[in-house]
């Protein structure tokens, strides 16, 4: 029953997939500067399916589906050396510690609010693909920069980095979940365990380790596990507990119900495609209900929430809120769901202007 769903919504997805792609948008970038060579536009990586039968059924859910909190909109100003000043025309433009920064952004539909001047003062521009994993190339108007700055958020130091796919080291979208990991933790009265699942650079993972939580942090890269510890060091946070773990996340998962390791918090983020160390496939659409899954038998007895967040794909809230709901069902708690928002704050980080959308999440949480 559950695998027929499953079945039924890919195909769903092949027949939307298989229609042709409407024209991209053009990037147009706003500051007055050269114009630059264009990255030659790459062949779009095919996504395979798995292959690999489910390593195991759906359990069956019994009882009440958790009541639900929707919509919820989960809205961050900025916090330590981030803020969005504005954004527009397609792209948006971040303080990130010293440096101003200006990226794509396919959902900035309205014109920008300030002036071309202050767009003008970017120290970095990422130009290329529009899509989110697209490759392409900073360019660094004001000077040369290195590639990695220092950062701090939420009390905690970090390095900022110019990557290939656009992307600078955080989403700080969510700093929301962070914040919320770091008042469980220092609301518990004891060391919470914490899996930190597509783990990235670290920052959750450090953030709720700085709060006393005990850590795991699963990544399939090693090279985002090495600059995940390269943070711990800036974080002064050798001496915390944390298991850096460079695995296939769904293998992980898998081995720790096997174990019966259980968690109080779990943070998922896992992205629309990915591989794991050993070419391993994770895509979102197959393997999410049998992650999540996993993941409720990886709740310990006092467990405190699991955190989902969902990039770049095509659905709405609802879908991985109802997923959720039925996951959880016979839990108790409330599965609240809807998008993680920034609001632009404005030159000074201090005005309110308008809501950028990032992704989707749904979380279940005891209360
Ligand atoms: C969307 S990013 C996570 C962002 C991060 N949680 C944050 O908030 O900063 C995706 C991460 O998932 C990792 N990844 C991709 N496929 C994976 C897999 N099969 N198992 C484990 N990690 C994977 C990538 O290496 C990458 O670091």
């Amino acid at each position: 029953m559950a695998t027929n769903r499953v079945d039924a919504l890919k195909k769903k997805l092949d027949r939307h997939e298989a229609r042709p792609k409407a024209q991209k948008q053009e990037f147009r970038p706003r500051p007055k500067t050269p114009a630059q060579p264009q990255p030659q536009a790459k062949p779009k990586a095919v996504e395979p399916k798995s292959t690999e039968a489910p390593a195991r059924p759906l359990l069956d859910r019994r009882g009440e589906r958790p009541p639900e909190r929707v919509p919820v909109i989960l809205e961050s100003s900025g916090a330590g050396d981030f803020h969005l000043i504005d954004s527009g025309d397609g792209l948006k433009l971040e303080q990130y510690g010293p440096y101003r920064i200006v990226r794509p952004e396919a959902q900035a539909l309205w014109r920008p609010s300030e002036s071309a001047q202050v767009w003008e003062k970017a120290d970095a521009i990422f130009t290329g693909d529009t899509d989110e994993d697209g490759m392409g190339r900073w360019r660094f108007p004001r000077e040369a920069l290195g590639e990695t700055w220092p950062l701090s958020l939420l009390g905690v130091d970090f390095l900022g980095r110019f990557t290939a796919f656009r992307h600078v080291g955080i989403f700080p979208e969510q700093i929301v979940h962070w914040r919320w990991v770091k008042e469980q933790q220092e609301a518990a009265g004891r060391p919470l365990k914490v899996l930190n699942l597509f783990g990235y650079t670290g920052v959750a993972s450090l953030v709720a380790a700085a709060a006393g939580a005990e850590v795991t942090h699963v990544d399939a890269s090693k090279k985002a596990i090495g600059w995940a510890r390269e943070n711990q060091t800036l974080a002064r946070l050798d001496r915390a507990p944390i298991r850096w773990m460079c695995d296939d996340a769904m293998k992980f998962i898998l081995r720790e119900e096997r174990r019966g390791n259980r968690y109080d918090i779990i943070l998922a983020d896992p992205p629309k495609f990915g591989r794991g160390p050993n070419g391993e496939v994770f895509h979102l659409f197959e393997q999410l209900p049998l992650m999540l899954d996993v993941c409720r038998e990886l709740l310990s007895e006092k467990s405190v929430g699991l955190v989902l967040t969902a990039y770049s794909i095509r659905a709405s809230f609802y879908s991985i809120h109802e997923l959720m709901r039925e996951t959880m069902r016979g839990a108790g708690g409330v599965v609240e769901s809807g998008e993680l928002v920034i609001r632009e704050a404005g030159v000074d980080g201090k005005a309110s202007g308008r809501a950028l959308s990032t992704s989707l999440f749904s979380r279940w949480v005891r209360q």
